[in-house]
């Protein structure tokens, strides 16, 4: 079956997906320097609005000296409130944006290299909140099919990768099916899939279950971490939602484009009041532990599970 290409506007292009490239009908060679998928030195980003004239009238510093580093196979949180900068961080991954001062290396390049623009974005695949926007194909499999065939990979193997990216993701019974029938929570798994089928070396993925209802969220959740356990695949996911990273190696909270905590899920969550400050909840089983500790009960910082929660309760008994 022969795949249809995608609006050569670009127009309708996942943003991890540019339009071919002649330097891409080579095997795609990403150099790693270091065992970083992404790191960024003193990043800062502004948004500079402008009026009819062209003179600046407005500035927003949206990225204010970040400085993160994501290794190669780690599960990476990123938690911050409206308007903290995430999603202009996510944009410097995949060199929609290029920073205003310091550096973005994704996969060892530079981003600003612009030799290596279509390395950069094979490098680090994007997913976005809403599924409706990332799916155009009229069969699932077909979907999933187009970016391998824009990075003119041969017939036999973007079959190969359709198959395999949708088992990744839980949907190869899906695979004939039109997207249109879906639930969210599906759509985004094949928007994933399709991600996954560029065989990108990171997975940036920003609040993709912001739209999605909680049983959604969780299959995505759930095929998020899969991808990571098993497919040891690196994954730097964007939310608000605490209870979606309880699982990550590392989190950064950011607050007004800056860095303002990191660390493992334990030591970031044991920080309460900081947390609340930031007007960001904590996982519920946090929340309580925290509300009992403050009532007298002798528990530790940083409980994360229910299953902890009832552990460390038996044992005051
Ligand atoms: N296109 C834009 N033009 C001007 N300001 C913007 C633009 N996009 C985002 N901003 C501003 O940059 C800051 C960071 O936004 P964003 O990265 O979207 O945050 P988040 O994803 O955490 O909600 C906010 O103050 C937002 O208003
Ligand atoms: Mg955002």
């Amino acid at each position: 079956m022969h795949l249809k290409r995608k609006d050569e506007s670009g127009r309708h292009y996942r943003t991890s997906c540019p339009p071919v490239h002649p330097c891409l009908s080579a095997p795609v060679r990403v150099q790693l320097f270091s065992m970083d998928i992404v790191k960024t030195e003193d990043l800062v980003f502004e948004y500079i609005r402008r009026d009819e004239e062209g003179n600046p009238t407005d500035v927003t510093t949206a990225l204010d000296h970040v400085d993160i580093d994501v290794r190669q196979g780690e599960f990476v949180g990123i938690l911050g409130h409206n308007g903290s900068g995430k999603s202009t961080f996510a944009k410097h991954l995949n060199a929609i944006l290029y920073p205003t001062e310091g550096t973005v290396y994704v996969g060892g390049m530079n981003t600003r290299d612009d030799d290596k623009l279509w390395d950069v974005r094979s490098c680090a695949g994007m997913v976005f909140q809403n599924p409706d926007n990332q799916i155009i194909g009229q069969v699932v499999e077909e979907d999933v099919g187009f970016g391998p065939e824009n990075l003119g990979v041969p017939t036999k193997e973007i079959w190969e990768r359709v198959e395999e990216s949708l088992r990744a993701v839980g949907m190869l019974e899906y695979r004939k099916k039109s997207p249109n029938k879906l639930s969210g929570g599906q759509k985004q798994r094949v928007s994933i899939a399709g991600v996954l089928a560029m065989h990108p070396k990171c997975i940036v993925l920003d609040e993709p279950t912001a739209m999605l209802d909680p049983s959604g969220r969780r299959e995505v959740v759930r095929a998020i971490r899969g991808l990571n356990d098993v497919e040891k695949m690196t994954v730097i996911l964007i939310t608000h939602y605490m209870d979606e990273v309880v699982h990550a190696d590392r989190i950064f909270v950011m607050d007004k484009g800056k860095v303002v905590m990191q660390g493992t899920p334990r030591e970031v969550f044991a920080d309460v009041p900081t947390l609340e400050k930031l007007r960001l909840d904590v996982p519920g089983p946090t929340r309580i532990a925290w509300e009992l500790k403050k009532k007298g009960l002798p528990l530790p910082d940083g409980i994360l599970t229910a299953e902890e929660l009832v552990k460390e309760i038996e044992k005051c008994r």
